[in-house]
C-alpha cells in the first residue's frame, strides 16, 4: 500500500496530476471499431479530416466554422461569447472554465501567451499563477501592469490536461479566435510571451531564442495593416531557469524604449 501511495506522489510531483489524455477516448466504441486497411499517415495538412468514419466533424470542418464565425464578430462582447460556447474541441470538457483575457481592452499593448494552468483554469484568469505574479513583477519595472495599459490572452482558451503544451491541432483551431481577438484589440504592439505564441502567430520555425530583442510584422486577414511584434521568455521559463533573467530584463529596457521612441500610449 505504501508502495502505491508514494508512486502517486511520484507521478502528481512530476505533473502527473490527471488521469485523462489530450483527447476523451470512448472505450465502448472502441470494441466495435474495425481494423483498418493501412496505418493512418500523418498528413502536412493538420486542416483535413484524417478519419473518414469520424462521427465528429473533423479538424478542418472546426476550423472553417471558426474562421466564418470569428469573422461575423462585430465586438469583444460577442468573440467573447463565441469562444465561451465553443465546445467543438475536447479541452473545453476537461476545463473548468474559458480563459479568455484580463486587462484594459483599450491598451495599445496586446500579450499573447500560450495557454491557462490550473490556477488560471480555475478563476478563469489568464497569468493569475506563478508565472502570471512573475511577468507581472517584470513588466511593472519598465511602467506596465495590466489594469492600466496592457490586455493579456492566450494562445487557446481552455487549460490543456495535465498542463501540457498545446497541441499543433488546438492551435490551428483557435487561430481564427486569437487573430480576431487582435484586429478587435487593433493594438500598436503585440508582446508574444514564450516559444508557443511564437509558434501560432509569428509562423516561423525559429525559437524564442533567436527571436527575442527583435520586431516583426505582424498580419492577419481581419486586419488592415501589419502590427509591430516581439517575443519574450516565457516567465514559466525564467522560473526554471533564473540564469536567463538577465536576458529577459536586457528585452524589457528595449521594450521601454521602443515604447517611448513610438509614443505609444502607457
Ligand atoms: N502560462 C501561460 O502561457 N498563460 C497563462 O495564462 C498562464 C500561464
Amino acid at each position: 500500500m505504501k508502495d502505491i501511495v508514494d508512486t502517486l506522489r511520484w507521478y502528481e510531483q512530476m505533473g502527473v496530476d490527471e488521469t485523462i489524455s489530450e483527447t476523451p477516448v470512448n472505450s465502448f466504441n472502441q470494441v466495435k471499431k474495425k481494423p483498418t486497411k493501412q496505418p493512418v499517415v500523418a498528413n502536412k495538412n493538420i486542416f483535413q479530416v484524417q478519419e473518414k468514419d469520424a462521427t465528429l466533424s473533423g479538424p478542418s470542418e472546426i476550423a472553417i466554422n471558426v474562421r466564418k464565425k470569428a469573422g461575423e464578430c462585430k465586438n469583444l462582447d460577442e468573440l467573447r461569447e463565441l469562444v465561451t460556447n465553443f465546445k467543438d474541441i475536447a479541452i473545453t470538457k476537461t476545463a473548468t472554465n474559458t480563459v479568455f483575457s484580463d486587462g484594459n481592452p483599450e491598451a495599445e499593448i496586446m500579450m499573447v501567451g500560450e495557454a491557462p494552468g490550473a490556477e488560471e483554469d480555475a478563476r478563469g484568469i489568464p497569468f493569475c499563477g506563478a508565472s502570471g505574479k512573475m511577468l507581472d513583477q517584470m513588466l511593472s519595472h519598465i511602467g506596465l501592469n495590466r489594469e492600466k495599459n496592457f490586455y493579456i490572452t492566450n494562445t487557446i482558451f481552455w487549460r490543456p490536461p495535465g498542463n501540457r503544451r498545446p497541441t499543433p491541432e488546438e492551435l490551428a483551431i483557435c487561430a481564427p479566435f486569437v487573430e480576431k481577438h487582435v484586429a478587435l484589440i487593433k493594438p500598436k504592439l503585440i508582446i508574444l510571451i514564450g516559444g508557443t505564441a511564437v509558434t501560432a502567430l509569428l509562423d516561423s520555425n525559429q525559437g524564442i531564442s533567436k527571436l527575442r530583442g527583435n520586431f516583426y510584422d505582424y498580419n492577419n486577414e481581419y486586419l488592415d495593416s501589419p502590427i509591430k511584434t516581439t517575443a519574450i521568455f516565457h516567465p514559466s521559463y525564467l522560473l526554471r531557469s533564473p540564469g536567463q533573467k538577465r536576458l529577459a530584463w536586457k528585452d524589457c529596457l528595449m521594450l521601454k524604449n521602443y515604447i517611448k521612441e513610438q509614443g505609444i500610449k502607457i
